[in-house]
Formats: C-alpha cells, sequence, structure tokens
C-alpha cells in the first residue's frame, strides 16, 4: 500500500501504484536550479516589460526613426508626434492604458501558449512537476482538458496574429534606417533589424508553424514548396528553446537601448548618416 504522509494520497508520487517511499525526492542533486532560474528569467522580463509599457517615455527617436517594439504599432491619438506609423485611430488614451495595447496581450498569449513556455513554466511556476522524479504538490491532474488551460490549443491563432506583428517589426526595421538627410545607419539600426530578424526566427519556429507548413501531407513529393518550408522550420524549430529566451533578450535590448538613445543618455553612434 502506498505510504500516508501529511501529503494528499492521490498526489504525485504518494498516489496509488506508486513505489512506497515517503520522501518526496531521493533526487540528491540541485534540480532545484533550473525551474529557479527560469522563474527568475521570466519574472524579469515581465516586470521590465511592464513597467516599460506603461511609462510612455523615451520610446521613439525621431532623428533616426528608431521605435521600442513595446510601443508599436503606435495607433493612438496620445503617442508622440511621428512614432504613429499606421494613423492614429484610436484616439487619446488614458495613462493607465499602455499605448501598445492593442498587440501586448496578443504577443503574451502567443508566448504563454507557445509549447516551449509551457513547459517551462508549468515546471517552474506552477511545480507540476518542478523535476523529473520529484512530486508535485498538486491534488489533481487534469491536463489542459478544461478551463483555463484549454486555451493552450488556440496556440495556432495567436501564432497567426504574431506573424502579422512580426510583420510590422520588420516595416519598424526598414524605417530606421534613417538620417536627416534620408539613408542612414546607426547601431540602433542593427539592434533594431537584428531583434526583427531573431522575432521572426522564433516565430517561424514554432510548433504550430511547422504543423501548419508540413502537416496533414500524404506525400511530401507532391507538395515540393510545403516541402521544403517544413524542412527550413524543422531545423529552426529544434532551437526553439533558445530562440524564445533570445528574442526575451533581444526584445530588452532594443527597448532599452531605444529609451537610453530617446532619453539623450547616449548618443547612437553613426555608421552612415
Ligand atoms: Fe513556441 Fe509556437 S510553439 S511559439
Amino acid at each position: 500500500a502506498p505510504v500516508k504522509t501529511s501529503e494528499s494520497s492521490t498526489t504525485g508520487v504518494f498516489s496509488r501504484g506508486r513505489a512506497a517511499i515517503s520522501a518526496r525526492t531521493l533526487r540528491t542533486d540541485r534540480w532545484w536550479v533550473p525551474p529557479a532560474t527560469t522563474v527568475l528569467g521570466l519574472a524579469a522580463f515581465v516586470i521590465y516589460a511592464t513597467v516599460r509599457s506603461f511609462v510612455r517615455s523615451a520610446y521613439w527617436v525621431p532623428d533616426f526613426h528608431y521605435l521600442t517594439p513595446f510601443y508599436s504599432p503606435c495607433l493612438s491619438a496620445s503617442c508622440v508626434t511621428g512614432s504613429s506609423h499606421f494613423g492614429t485611430p484610436i484616439g487619446h488614451l488614458p495613462m493607465w492604458i499602455p499605448l501598445g495595447f492593442l498587440v501586448l496581450p496578443f504577443l503574451l498569449l502567443f508566448r504563454l501558449t507557445c509549447y516551449y513556455y509551457r513547459k517551462a513554466y508549468y515546471r517552474s511556476v506552477w511545480m507540476a512537476p518542478p523535476a523529473c522524479a520529484v512530486a508535485e504538490p498538486h491534488a489533481k491532474y487534469t491536463g489542459e482538458t478544461r478551463l483555463p488551460l484549454i486555451i493552450q490549443n488556440a496556440h495556432r491563432y495567436f501564432f497567426y496574429v504574431a506573424v502579422i506583428i512580426s510583420v510590422i517589426n520588420t516595416y519598424d526595421a526598414v524605417i530606421s534606417f534613417h538620417a536627416a538627410d534620408g539613408f542612414g545607419i546607426g547601431l540602433g539600426t542593427l539592434i533594431i533589424t537584428g531583434n526583427a530578424l531573431l522575432l521572426w526566427a522564433y516565430t517561424l519556429s514554432c510548433h504550430s508553424c511547422r504543423h501548419i507548413a508540413g502537416g496533414r501531407l500524404k506525400h511530401f513529393s507532391q507538395h515540393p514548396v510545403r516541402y521544403r518550408f517544413w524542412t527550413v522550420v524543422s531545423k529552426l524549430n529544434t532551437r526553439h528553446m533558445q530562440l524564445a529566451w533570445t528574442t526575451l533578450g533581444t526584445l530588452v535590448l532594443t527597448d532599452f537601448y531605444v529609451m537610453l538613445v530617446a532619453s539623450g543618455t547616449i548618443s547612437d553612434p553613426r555608421l552612415i548618416g
């Protein structure tokens, strides 16, 4: 019979049919390091992104057309002059609504439902379970079959929105090739463009994208274009976790750099113009 402890007898390693071991885990290594690191990394990003999304300052550099991704596209009449590349259909927004409010929730949902991030926060934040052979604290497990987790199945639709947002990020990268007299390249241009490219790599390496490209095909030979696309996406897909973290970093770096230049803290080193 399973060993009875103060834990719920239906939980994790204490459940029926599991080995009768009273310890929560027999692991003696530092199994908690990866989940703890993940929590710290995700929390740092969420705090930074939330603060920056609300402050409404230093997000646009008019001289070089640098716009931070956290405010793109800026569709409100409250956006600073020049930063609204697609007009201002939204009118003025009160201070408590971020100027990027139309896009940020979708980006959040895209990442939240991402197959990699699920793995990351199921283990680290939700501890279900925190590591191999470490019991989870939850009494029951319903998987992704009910609300709210059933929403994870909508990941493909958030992917479609993310593609549109990647196009907008690309537009921002193109217009950042700007100087007072037209064409120009600065360090900011390289950072914004690098960020846009990596966002494309992350978005296209998505598991849903891979399935959209090559899923449900009976004969690759009859769909050479989809097969080629699927091959490329499959290669990128093996790097999905790295791209997930790298793009969190480049988003922060891009925003931080635009903030430093826009606030006049540093001046943008120019290569051309
Ligand atoms: Fe990670 Fe789709 S699986 S973005």
